[in-house]
């Protein structure tokens, strides 16, 4: 039902109002807060988000389990983990156990993992098509790939220095992913943020300066996080 002309009206009147009367405050600026998404003054919101997701999953960090990059998350939201790896894509990190391109890896053979956690990686690689296929592959049946992609979010510069960061997904992209190749059953996307925290997150501002409800309310056009937990068929 569309709304009656004046209630259209008087939204219209209020609009013009809001954005003539907008108080920019100290946000009126074209430099970010800070330029390293709050790192050292706080939670980034991006991982305030990442970290209420791999909290709700824990029961499917267990067994053989796969992070990249570094085994933070295994250890916080892990329970019954009998291996824990860790790959990265180049030599450099003291805690890698794989050195592997995650959309190329005939190295790791299938079945391997219970658990894969991908958090902040799947938009690096620039045939993501060919990362989520590995994905399936090394998952074994049964087991899951908990995936975080940037929905909203300034460039990585850290990362985009070393192997590139390429792309942004939305919650369709990532499902038309995903869809390639685990059954879309068994797979669940999410969406977190707001026009808030994404603002906040966008100037380095951090979670702690938000509260709970301004930075749980949930809109769906501004997705700052998506998440994804893609299950593969026990066949
Ligand atoms: C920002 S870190 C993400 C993981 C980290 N544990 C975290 O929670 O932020 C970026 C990671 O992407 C990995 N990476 C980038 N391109 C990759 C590729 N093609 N294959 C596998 N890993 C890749 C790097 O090894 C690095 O560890």
């Amino acid at each position: 039902m569309s709304p009656s002309p004046l209630r259209a009206r008087l939204s219209a009147v209020r609009q013009r109002l809001r954005s003539r009367f907008t108080r920019f405050g100290s946000l009126k600026r074209l430099y970010p807060v800070n330029p390293s998404f709050g790192l050292g003054k706080g939670t980034p919101v991006d991982r305030y988000y990442i970290e209420r997701f791999l909290d709700s999953q824990r029961e499917v960090i267990r067994g053989r389990v796969l992070e990249i990059g570094d085994r933070r998350y295994t250890e916080k939201y892990g329970a019954g983990v009998t291996s824990s790896d860790v790959l990265h894509f180049v030599e450099d990190s003291p805690d890698a156990t794989i050195i592997a391109d995650i959309a190329d890896c005939p190295q790791i053979p299938a079945d391997s993992f219970d658990c894969i956690i991908l958090v902040q990686t799947l938009h690096y690689v620039f045939d993501m098509r060919s990362a989520v296929s590995e994905l399936h592959r090394i998952v074994a049946p049964g087991g899951h790939v908990l995936c975080t992609v940037p929905g909203i979010s300034q460039i990585s510069r850290y990362d985009m220095d070393r192997w590139g960061d390429r792309w942004r997904l939305t919650s369709l992209s990532a499902t038309e992913l995903f869809a390639t190749a685990f059954d879309p059953t068994r797979t669940s996307v999410a969406t977190h943020g707001n026009v808030l925290a994404s603002i906040c997150f966008l100037e380095g501002i951090v979670a702690e300066k938000l509260l709970p409800r301004e930075l749980d309310t949930h809109d769906e056009d501004y997705q700052l996080l998506v998440t994804i937990d893609a299950a593969k068929n026990r066949q």
